[in-house]
């Protein structure tokens, strides 16, 4: 099982060795807000926004807590209708496990369920077809392409718009992996 708490600078380490390159960069925390090389001053940066508009998570492996295997985001709308799901990251030597989907049902616990948001979104590039095929498979519905929106080494990335709704969510049973969850910011 997988859980969940805050963001914490010490943490950032772990995140930074996860990127390994500008690729990675962009195709994980899109094409604005960090910049190759990824640090540790850009992740305290990040870090100081996290707030009742910006939920910052660290998902451990529950056997072994003080092992980071994962990173999530949340925005939030001042009203607390709508949220979108961001950064979402697995560390490299723990992929293909369930840990990307697992991570995903505990962020839609939250907003649906804690939150009670209505709409909860996300972008994702269009040629990143596991983490396509890992939120069509978690409820999210393709609602459009935004077309090339940024270069990458000589090619131009496009961006798919994802999203699910309250009413689908509770039309759904519990969802991927259990998972317990901290309050946090
Ligand atoms: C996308 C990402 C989050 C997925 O994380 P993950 O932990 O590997 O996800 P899961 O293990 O839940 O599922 C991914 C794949 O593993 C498979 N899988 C799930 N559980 C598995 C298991 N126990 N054993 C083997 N394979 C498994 C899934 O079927 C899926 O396969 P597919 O790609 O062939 O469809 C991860 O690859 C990542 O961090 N990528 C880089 C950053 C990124 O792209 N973020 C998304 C931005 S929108």
């Amino acid at each position: 099982m997988i859980g969940m708490r805050d963001f914490d600078e010490a943490d950032a380490p772990a995140l930074v060795s996860w990127v390994d390159g500008p690729a990675a960069l962009v195709m994980w925390s899109g094409p604005t807000g960090f910049t190759w090389p990824l640090d540790r001053a850009q992740l305290a940066r990040y870090a100081a926004k996290a707030g009742p508009g910006l939920r910052i998570w660290t998902f451990i492996d529950e056997e072994h807590p003080a092992e980071a295997v994962a990173h999530a985001s949340l925005t939030v709308d001042p009203q607390g209708r709508t949220a979108r799901l961001g950064r979402v990251l697995v560390d490299p030597a723990q992929r293909g496990r369930g840990i990307g989907a697992a991570l995903v049902g505990a962020v839609q616990r939250v907003a649906f369920d804690d939150m009670g948001v209505h709409r909860l979104g996300l972008g994702v590039f269009a040629h990143n077809s596991t983490a396509v095929a890992l939120y069509e498979r978690l409820g999210f519905v393709r609602e459009g392409l935004s077309r090339e929106v940024v270069e990458v080494d000589g090619a131009w990335w496009s961006s798919i718009e994802m999203s699910m709704l309250d009413r689908e969510w509770h039309g759904r049973g519990p969802g991927p992996g259990a998972t317990t969850s901290t309050p946090g910011r």
